[in-house]
């Protein structure tokens, strides 16, 4: 995601010191922590401006979400409405989805939603993809047994090549479909899908369950 440069970057995210991560790392294994009741633990990779991840949040106050984003320009977006929200289950950490065993311990997370992931059309440049074998790889580190992953895209190459990577790592396949919101809206929708929505174009959608690997 391009982004402008935000203005006051720094007093806005520290603003946001309530649900702002500031060091990854020191919060491997202890996730839980900051919500003791929690029944799962749900986490974004690349969770834009954040319309998802604080809209599940409210929805679901017994799970906590954390998200995952390498831009803080779009990030500060993210924690603001998570803050003008009052939400007590949601936090936001700056950070790459190519570092997740150093944030989270095996078998931390429950689930990890990915959506609207860069589709890097070049076939030299598939290994950006987070669809990638070698993510599904690093993914399977910090899921718990039976842990899942809920994709969504719009764009249908990119799709397709995720429908193989996910086997090849050991994950099996549900609720695939090419057009998730062809008997109206479902689910809560990111901040692209709702513009890809109004335009008419199509969403893909699955979820991939981690089996246990040979
Ligand atoms: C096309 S945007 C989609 C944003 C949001 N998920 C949505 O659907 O509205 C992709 C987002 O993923 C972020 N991103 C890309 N690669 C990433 C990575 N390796 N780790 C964390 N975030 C990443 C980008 O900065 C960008 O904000």
């Amino acid at each position: 995601m391009r982004m402008r440069k935000k203005k006051n970057l720094v007093p806005r995210m520290e603003r946001c010191g309530a649900v702002h991560i500031k060091d990854g790392p020191a919060m491997r294994g202890h996730w839980r922590d900051l919500m003791p009741g929690a029944t799962a633990l749900y986490l974004e990779l690349g969770c834009g401006k954040g319309r998802f991840t604080v809209e599940n949040a409210r929805q679901n106050p017994e799970v906590l979400f954390i998200a995952v984003e390498k831009v803080a320009d779009a990030q500060v977006v993210a924690m603001e409405r998570a803050m003008e929200a009052e939400l007590k289950n949601v936090f936001f950490l700056v950070g790459d989805a190519a570092a997740l065993p150093e944030l989270f311990a095996p078998g931390e997370v429950d689930r990890i939603f990915i959506n609207f992931c860069d589709p890097w059309p070049p076939k030299r440049q598939a290994k950006r993809r987070l669809t990638h074998r070698n993510f599904l790889a690093l993914y399977r580190q910090v899921l718990a047994e039976g842990g899942e992953i809920h994709f969504k895209t719009d764009n249908d190459p990119l799709f397709e090549f995720s429908l193989e990577e996910f086997p090849q790592a050991g994950f099996s396949l549900h609720q695939v479909t090419r057009d998730l919101h062809a008997d109206g809206p479902q689910g809560v929708m990111t901040d692209y899908e709702a513009k890809f929505y109004q335009e008419g174009i199509t969403i893909n959608r699955c979820v991939a369950e981690m089996e246990p690997l040979p």
